[in-house]
């Protein structure tokens, strides 16, 4: 037996970072895994490669999450584990200049589409599960140009708080992972460019993060496969900062 045999899992944004290293590592563990992304090609070469199920949904559509659980329900009957990742970083601009079109899209997918899949997932998960939901440390950092991403993760962290009260009758555990710097391709995915990110590493690895190093998605993963496992039965409610030291 293997620790997550038996369990079927959900990860949101599951082709790419730190989505693909946690459903990389539920399957390792023996769990069923459904990865969900907007890109189909996409998805379907990670669901491939790793040896997960995959599901073209955008998770800032309603009727895209309703359509994903529906086929959670017909095809595995219950999920023991969601994680809820998918998630963009947006524009970088002052509060002067946001526009609207950043704000309804980094709002529609970190915030509207994980408080749906969130609400829309609760009846078919099994009683005892465990929802992680992927946050950022930004969520509990005041920086400027940044502001729109960072308003998106505290109200993340909000919902994973009240439901964790709500769904403790059932013994359903909330926790929620706030990373720093992690080397996937977020950034080059929100427009930097090759040279941009890698100076940004650079200055985060030399000057910014007292462990000297960036994260990896696999120290992510570890971290959410912990919370998913029932060694974390007495965990609910709690945010789990992994940045090296960042924050400190
Ligand atoms: N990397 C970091 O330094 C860092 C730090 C703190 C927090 N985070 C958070 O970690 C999470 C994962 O980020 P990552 O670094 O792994 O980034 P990534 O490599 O860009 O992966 C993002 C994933 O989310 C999916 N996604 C984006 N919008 C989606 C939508 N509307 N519906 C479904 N899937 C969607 C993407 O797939 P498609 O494009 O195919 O949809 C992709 O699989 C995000 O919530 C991010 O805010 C990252």
């Amino acid at each position: 037996m293997k620790k997550f045999s038996n369990k079927v899992a959900i990860v949101t944004g599951g082709n790419s970072g730190i989505g693909y290293a946690t459903a990389q590592a539920l399957v390792k563990d023996g769990a069923t895994v459904v990865v969900t992304g907007r890109r189909k090609e996409a998805i379907e070469k990670a669901a491939a490669e790793i040896g997960a199920l995959p599901v073209v949904a955008d998770q800032s559509s309603l009727s895209d999450i309703d359509a994903l659980v529906d086929h959670v329900r017909e095809q595995h009957g219950k999920a023991d584990i969601l994680f809820i990742n998918a998630g963009v970083l947006g524009e970088s601009t002052l509060i002067e200049e946001a526009a609207e079109v950043n704000f309804d899209n980094v709002m529609d997918i970190n915030f509207k589409g994980a408080y749906f899949t969130l609400s829309k997932f609760v009846p078919v998960l099994a009683d005892g599960a465990s929802v992680v939901v992927l946050s950022s440390i930004m969520a509990n950092v005041t920086k400027a140009k940044s502001s729109i991403y960072q308003a998106s993760k505290a109200a993340l962290n909000s919902i994973a708080r009240t439901a964790a009260v709500e769904l403790a009758p059932r013994k359903i555990r909330v926790n929620i992972v706030s990373p720093g710097p992690t080397k996937t391709p977020v950034l080059a995915n929100s427009g930097w460019d090759a040279a941009t990110v890698d100076a940004y590493y650079e200055k985060a690895a030399g000057e910014v993060i007292p462990l000297g190093k960036l994260g990896e998605a696999e120290d992510v993963a570890k971290l959410v496969s912990y919370l998913s496992d029932d060694a974390a039965s007495f965990i609910t409610g709690s945010e789990f900062v992994i940045d090296g030291g960042m924050t400190l």
